[in-house]
């Protein structure tokens, strides 16, 4: 007998997951925190358990590979759109395929295999509806995750093994992968000033990635008050907080919409194309077209916020980044916030190793473990003064001051 199509699970593995998943559901019922991830965690466990190697490999290739590129098809065609329509009533596949001026039958396999997967409701037969994941992707932002992670880094991924094949399995100065795959010399973001439609499709992303997430400005995180806004000295400058290469500034839109009482002014930083492109950002936070790789002009800031920049560059580019940015800091005052994922030693979740890839695929950088941050930041001159997480995030948020 082929012993890959065979399930081999330990009865009692699966008898203690089984216990588990109700523990977590009993929790998840009174809305304990940590609850519904843990019961995710156990759900996944028991999948794992139960699937023959078989099962896994066509689930990993024929099954999730097919739903990607059908619900990038689905997007392109604007088929939740259409689904969305009328108050989103139940719609027939055939309705479906004149709505979108599509043949019936393909829109009818389309729809059959998102049903299957979950993404969409099947009421009755050749009867559908859109659930909460396929509403969403009629929204810019997470629409713009999809479409640009399919678009960008599915390429990448795709050469991804021979690249690394090629150079030996060495890491090099950061990788070019992006560079392989698209045949084009520059780096991403050289890519997305030549393609604007590209651009605005990458700051949705940047803008809806981190939806739903507790994010460090949220209570329970990082002191706000104490560390940012109980210190400000208009002495030293008018600004609060500078986000440097901060795309379409929806970090500093949260800011502003969670702490309005916190005084000094907020200026969004990133290259003039980008600037350019902000179709929405309230008049109080000052956009400042900045190349990072230069200095930093605005001196004596409360705070220099880098959110997943660092993650985009070698060691050697990040480290231009963070000099940049030191002689415009007042010591004793101006920190460095630094927003990004810190992979633990152990059990990472798989959503930072699964970035930590994707992120290789668009940009020479990778996601760091706490010892590569701490040998990163750890330059003449810096520290950190600690780095502050939250079980309902999957970034930290790393404090960096001026020493000597
Ligand atoms: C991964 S995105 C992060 C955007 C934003 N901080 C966020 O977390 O949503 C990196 C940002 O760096 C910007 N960037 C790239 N090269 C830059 C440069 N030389 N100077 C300033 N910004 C740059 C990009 O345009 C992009 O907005």
């Amino acid at each position: 007998m082929d012993p890959t199509t065979i399930a081999h699970p330990d009865a009692s593995a699966v008898a203690r997951l089984l216990s588990s998943i109700r523990t977590h559901g009993i929790n998840f019922h009174t809305n304990a925190p940590g609850s519904r991830e843990a019961l995710l965690e156990s759900l996944k466990s028991l999948t794992s358990l139960l699937e023959t190697p078989n099962e896994s490999i066509l689930k990993y290739m024929w099954i999730e590979s097919s739903h990607h590129a059908v619900i990038r098809t689905a997007i392109e065609m604007k088929l939740f759109e259409r689904m969305a329509e009328d108050s989103a009533t139940t719609k027939t596949d055939e309705e479906l395929a004149v709505r979108c001026k599509g043949n019936s039958l393909l829109v009818a396999r389309i729809l059959r295999h998102l049903a299957a997967m979950g993404t969409v409701i099947e009421t009755s037969a050749r009867n559908y509806r859109l659930n909460p994941l396929s509403t969403a992707l009629t929204m810019p932002n997470y629409r713009d995750t999809f479409t640009f992670c399919f678009d960008v880094i599915r390429p990448g991924l795709q050469v991804l093994p021979t690249y690394l094949k090629e150079r030996y399995y060495q890491e090099g100065e950061g990788f070019k992968v992006f560079n392989k795959a698209f045949n084009y010399p520059g780096s991403l973001f050289a890519y997305l000033v030549e393609h604007p439609k590209l651009m605005s499709t990458f700051n949705n992303y940047m803008a809806g990635r981190n939806q739903g997430l507790v994010s460090w400005m949220d209570t329970g995180f990082y002191p706000v008050e104490e560390g940012l806004a109980a210190g400000f000295d208009m002495r030293h400058s008018p600004t609060l907080l500078v986000d440097v290469g901060g795309g379409n500034g929806h970090d500093l839109e949260e800011f502003r919409e969670k702490h309005p009482k916190v005084q000094g002014s907020l200026v969004l930083q990133d290259l003039p194309e980008v600037i350019n492109d902000i179709t929405a950002l309230d008049a109080s936070i000052q956009r400042m077209p900045h190349d990072f790789t230069t200095l930093q002009p605005v001196k004596g800031a409360r705070a220099y916020f880098l959110h997943s920049v660092l993650h985009d560059w070698s060691d050697e580019k990040a480290r231009e980044i963070l000099k940049n940015l030191i002689p415009a800091m007042v010591k004793e005052y101006s920190k460095i916030l630094i927003q990004e994922v810190v992979i633990p030693d152990k059990e990472a979740n798989a959503m930072t190793t699964g970035l930590d890839w994707a992120l290789s695929c668009a940009v020479p950088g990778r996601e760091r473990t706490e010892l590569q941050w701490r040998e990163l930041l750890e330059l003449e001159g810096l520290a950190i003064v600690k780095i502050w997480s939250h079980p309902q995030s999957i970034e930290s948020l790393i404090e960096v001051e001026l020493v000597n």
